[in-house]
């Protein structure tokens, strides 16, 4: 199993619940390989001290939320630079009309940013990770479906073209927490500005909760836990008090505030232990940068493994 996080600033609870949780339910199911994913962050940041931070705290995130160095190979995607030798590969085999299709650089052209030629070809760096490893499965959230589809073709027309070289991978993706809403009831993303920081402060937390958008009902008024945002939330926080709080919401006499204050204080008893963790591989950067060495040299030998059947099967070696 091989999943990755761009190393972009700080993680909410969508990236938690959309994706990282889950790398922790299945490092004992898979030979699991969890990388930072520093070459793609590069297509948005253009600040060396900026992507080093960002990279080292992704790592201690990963830590902190529970993932064991032991099970799992925890890599940086820069310490795997074949990679990119296999990314040029396929860029030789994909056209540019089929590339096109990819959603993700369109969201950033339609938000008004600069598409570089990095973020156009973000899907094919992103399929050579995955091909590289040999991955079975490609753990991600909903968002990253059509990235998975398009590895798996990249994958195929390679073996038709060169021979049988790469497994097909499959996505994996949890149902229940497909797209995880944000305080104003779309996807939650950092780049919306409407998400709750997984490693917020106690106060950055309940403030974020508070500003959940509702509709006007009164604290008596039946509600439709379906469609209110606050409730989509306790789905993934609160699942002790889950019956009890569908029921008040059904029957009316819960109000949106009260709702707000429990969601609130459920966060933070999550995060609660995976703070005190996170802080203490913070006060280990030894310990740290050792995880990190030993990942990344796992993860590059496969990769150089895998490459010299490449090499040979293009005709370069
Ligand atoms: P963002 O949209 O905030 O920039 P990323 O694109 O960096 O987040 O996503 C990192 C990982 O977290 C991906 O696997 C993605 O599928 C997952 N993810 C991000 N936002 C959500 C969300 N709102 N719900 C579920 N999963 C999410
Ligand atoms: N695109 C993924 C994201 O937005 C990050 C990523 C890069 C990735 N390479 C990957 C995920 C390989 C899984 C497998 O978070």
């Amino acid at each position: 199993m091989i999943s990755g996080i761009q190393a972009s600033g700080r993680l909410h609870i969508g990236n938690y619940f959309g994706a990282m949780k889950q790398f922790v339910e299945y490092q004992d199911e898979y030979d699991s390989y969890i990388f930072v994913a520093n070459f793609h962050a590069l297509t948005t940041v253009k600040n060396a001290e900026e992507l080093r931070t960002d990279t080292h705290n992704l790592i201690l995130d990963y830590l902190a939320i529970g993932l064991d160095p032991k099970k799992v190979t925890l890599y940086s995607q820069t310490d795997v630079p074949e990679v990119t030798e296999l990314a040029w590969y396929f860029n030789c085999l994909v056209t540019m009309p089929w590339l096109s299709r990819a959603h993700a650089f369109k969201d950033a052209g339609a938000k008004g940013k600069e598409i570089n030629v990095g973020l156009f070809d973000y899907p094919v760096l992103m399929s050579a990770d995955i091909l590289i490893a040999d991955a079975d499965v490609v753990l991600v959230g909903e968002d990253q479906r059509q990235h998975v589809e398009m590895a798996r073709e990249i994958a195929e027309k390679f073996n038709n073209t060169f021979g049988d070289t790469f497994k097909l991978p499959k996505e994996l993706i949890k149902k229940e927490v497909a797209i995880v809403p944000g305080i104003d009831g779309r996807k939650m993303s950092k780049s919306y500005g409407n998400d709750i920081k997984l490693f917020g402060t106690d106060d950055e937390i309940r403030s974020q909760v508070m500003k959940i958008v509702t509709d006007s009902k009164d604290v008596s008024e039946p509600k439709d836990p379906e469609t209110d945002n606050i409730f989509a939330l306790h789905k993934l926080v609160s699942q002790d008090q889950l019956s009890d709080l569908e029921k008040r919401y059904r029957e009316g006499g819960i109000g949106y505030k009260e709702s707000k204050e429990i969601l609130a204080e459920n966060i933070i008893k999550l995060v609660t232990p995976m703070r005190e963790r996170r802080k203490e591989f913070e006060n280990n950067s030894a310990r740290v940068a050792e995880i990190l060495k030993a990942g990344g040299e796992r993860a590059r030998a496969q990769a150089q493994a895998k490459m010299r059947g490449v090499r040979k099967k293009i005709g370069v070696l």
